[in-house]
């Protein structure tokens, strides 16, 4: 059996998708009902990078999974400065369940990937967010009902790796995902490509623009990201000034949907990306979203040891029952 890992947004297919959500939602009523990690069998968390929702939701969701977590903090491991990633990998892979890692470099991820007999997650890295569109999938789905056909508006820093992510992850559900930002900030010609690919295949369409409005128009989701990622701190371009037409305020919101929902990975920048009014406002499900880390985390290390051929029967069992009722549907 070949190791499953999520490096990218299109690592499931548009059906294994709805798996690992439909487990998401069935994890989320029923917290402890899959003991994927009893032992307790370990997975290594490694930051290169600092976080909050994601060291918390992993930590605890591997807890929930009768599974030990192991944090690594940035600069703590040999890995990146003392010791290659193909080497760490070949250790890592000897101790723990899976491989977590929030890094820089796509490549590093894999890099990793290739030397690891256990599953690699991308917890974020310069170019995509997977895990946290699990989340903001199943948050949709929660909100809206179903995700075929139904329009996403991201506006913002368009080049970051929300967008690249949004696109590919809303066009991989057969959603109308329309990404906004200025010129020299959009998202990769070869992600843009990747993602009008995957929506040719699940009915789902794809648009980028400079043009907030366009993007807007009649949106049943808005979503943003800081216009200041990881790793650009040091910038010296006025941000403000560059990003400030696409910022999610109470007028932006006018053009969207009546009853649209907000989405927003946090953390948010009050009166920069989005005003107070929106993301503290009644269509804001900023929270619901940052919850579902926890249940849709849980869903894709389950469902990628399962499918790597690493999990025990009982649950495989369990998980074959969760999908199968999902295709049912
Ligand atoms: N949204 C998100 O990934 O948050 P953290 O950076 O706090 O993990
Ligand atoms: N684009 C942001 C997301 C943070 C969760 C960053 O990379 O910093």
């Amino acid at each position: 059996m070949t190791v499953r890992h999520l490096l990218t947004d299109l690592d499931l297919t548009p059906g294994e998708l709805t798996e690992v959500l439909d487990l998401a939602d069935h994890l989320k009523a029923h917290p402890y009902a899959i003991e994927a990690l009893a032992g307790p069998q370990t997975v290594v968390v490694i930051f290169d990078k600092t976080s909050t929702r994601t060291r918390v939701s992993f930590a605890a969701g591997i807890s929930a999974l009768g599974g030990s977590p192991l944090i690594i903090n940035p600069g703590e491991a040999q890995l990146g400065h003392k010791e290659s990633v193909a080497d760490t990998a070949g250790v890592l892979g000897r101790m723990v369940s899976a491989v977590v890692w929030r890094t820089f470099a796509q490549s590093g991820l894999e890099d990793m990937a290739r030397h690891s007999r256990v599953p690699v997650v991308n917890a974020l890295s310069d170019d995509y967010h997977p895990c946290q569109l699990l989340a903001d999938l199943q948050t949709v789905r929660e909100h809206l009902g179903s995700l075929a056909g139904r329009s996403l508006a991201y506006l913002g820093d368009a080049g970051n790796n929300m967008a690249a992510s949004y696109l590919l992850a809303c066009a991989n559900a057969g959603m109308d995902v329309r990404i906004a930002g200025p010129a020299g900030h959009l998202p990769d010609d070869d992600v843009v490509a990747a993602a009008r690919e995957r929506a040719a295949d699940t009915g789902g369409s794809v648009l980028v623009t400079t043009e907030p409005a366009r993007a807007l128009d009649g949106a049943e989701a808005v979503a943003t990201d800081t216009w200041i990622s990881m790793g650009q701190e040091e910038g010296t371009v006025d941000r403000t000034s560059l990003f400030g037409d696409y910022r999610i305020d109470a007028e932006a919101m006018r053009r969207a949907a009546e009853d649209a929902i907000v989405l927003h990975c946090l953390p948010a920048y009050r009166g920069a990306e989005i005003a107070a009014e929106v993301i503290d406002g009644p269509q804001s499900v900023v929270f619901d979203e940052a919850e579902n880390r926890l249940h849709a985390q849980k869903a894709l290390l389950t469902w990628l040891l399962v499918e790597s051929g690493l999990a025990d029967a009982a649950t495989a069992d369990a998980v074959g029952a969760v999908c199968r009722r999902g295709h049912d549907r």
